[in-house]
């Protein structure tokens, strides 16, 4: 294990801004710790990229966060872990926490057994999301839609435009004409979608993500590996390190009280 001790940051990456949807429900859950957060906006989107290609930006992310010492790392993209997390976890000794779209809880809870995935296409294809595919139920139904166009219009901050809401539309009537009661968010950037979804879906089905999940087990990973920071001296911080322009995420954070967010050549 590297040399780590509870004192040193959390890091998590992301294609994009999407992961701070994760970065958000970690910070709640331990406000104690400090926290470094990557977002490789020039590469957005990962979902159209090869495994191939998916693993090497992978690589690059989770090498810049160990040489900022970080004690783990929140892969917070769902396409990254499906495609990297176990060269990762394999390659560097460090623990990871990954997260995958939410399906297993949704076929748990379907009445109508019939569930909606809304990813990217690099997380549907994948070898991981095939597997636990595999392990749901041959009765429910699973409804697997690419969110086409989605990241790009909210890597550039359009979160409430008409381009994105008609892309909505497109991509969930199908399943609302197939009777889904359960929609999983399988990308970390559409948490930030969910108030226009739910406009198109309604009230009686029922949207889920892992956020609250990841950072959960977050926790559980750091307190068995002795990591956990249950008090800080001085303030937390929490830095945000992004390749393309910074106001998307100033935008997005400014509830939040992030220490600083700053441009880097990466
Ligand atoms: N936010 C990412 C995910 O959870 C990736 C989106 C993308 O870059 O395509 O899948």
């Amino acid at each position: 294990m590297i040399n780590s001790s509870k004192d040193n940051p959390i890091g998590i990456f992301d294609s994009g801004i999407g992961g701070t949807s994760i970065w958000k429900e970690i910070n709640s859950l331990l406000p104690n710790e400090d926290t470094f957060y990557l977002s490789d906006s020039i590469n957005a989107p990962y979902g159209q990229k090869t495994k191939e290609e998916i693993l090497n930006l992978s690589i690059k992310n989770t090498e810049y966060l160990i040489q900022k010492k970080c004690k783990i790392i929140v892969v917070a993209c769902n396409t990254a872990t499906t495609n990297a997390i176990k060269y990762l976890r394999k390659n560097y000794n460090i623990p990871f926490i990954g997260i995958e779209p939410a399906i297993k809880p949704a076929s748990l809870h379907t009445k109508t057994n019939t569930i909606g995935i809304l990813a990217t296409k690099g997380t549907l294809n994948s070898e991981l999301f095939e597997k636990t595919s595999s392990t749901i139920s041959n009765n429910i139904h699973i409804i697997e839609q690419i969110g086409e166009g989605l990241v790009e219009l909210i890597e550039a901050g359009q979160i409430e435009s008409e381009e994105i809401k008609f892309l909505l539309n497109k991509h969930l009537q199908p399943m609302i004409d197939q009777k889904i009661d359960y929609l999983v968010l399988g990308c970390t950037h559409y948490p930030y979608l969910i108030k226009s979804i739910k406009e198109i879906v309604g009230e009686s089905i029922k949207i889920i993500d892992s956020g609250e999940a990841v950072a959960k087990q977050t926790k559980n990973i750091l307190a068995q590996q002795g990591l956990l920071k249950l008090k800080s001296l001085g303030l937390p911080f929490s830095i945000f390190y992004t390749n393309k322009d910074k106001k998307v995420l100033e935008k997005l954070l400014k509830d939040s009280s992030p220490t600083s967010i700053k441009k880097i050549d990466f």
